[in-house]
């Protein structure tokens, strides 16, 4: 019988809107061995060797992915061998050059993004200053 496929799903959260969607495709990957982790400092890399497919997803501050998720990818060692993933952001309105940078930056560490996405959530900058615009609380 054919091995199941690994799957992990990699986060960074600030107020919870990229992890709880993250936790929804942990639910909807439920057909697979999937585990689901928020990334630290003290992150075990050893372990993505364990994985078939990596999904990493972080929201977006400033344009650019949120500082422990680059973080995360400039102290990544190099995988022995090119891995596939997928990646998500999430942004209040804008997303700008987020996804394509953070792409680049796995790419050196054999990280092969096979298909990305954006999802707009609740804009956790601009909802508390602009309450009336119902939009910002939005997924
Ligand atoms: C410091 C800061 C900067 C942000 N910059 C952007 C931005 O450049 N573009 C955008 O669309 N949203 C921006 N946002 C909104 C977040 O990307 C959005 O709320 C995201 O879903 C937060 O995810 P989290 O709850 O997982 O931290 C910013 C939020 C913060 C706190």
């Amino acid at each position: 019988m054919q091995k199941k496929p690994r799957i992990l799903i990699l986060y960074h959260s600030g107020a919870g809107s990229t992890k709880t969607l993250a936790e929804i495709f942990y639910e909807k990957l439920s057909s697979y061995t999937t585990e689901i982790s928020s990334i630290s400092t003290k992150y075990d890399y050893n372990k993505l060797n364990e994985y078939d497919f990596i999904i990493l997803a972080y929201p977006t501050y400033h344009c650019e992915p949120s500082l422990s998720m680059k973080e995360f990818i400039m102290n990544m060692p190099k995988l022995p061998q090119e891995k596939r993933a997928f990646v998500f952001t999430t942004c209040g309105l804008y997303s700008g050059n987020s996804v394509r940078s953070f792409i680049k930056e796995s790419f050196k560490k054999n990280l092969v993004t096979c298909a990305s996405s954006v999802y707009k959530a609740p804009a956790t900058d601009g909802a508390l200053l602009l309450p009336l615009f119902a939009f910002m609380f939005k997924y």
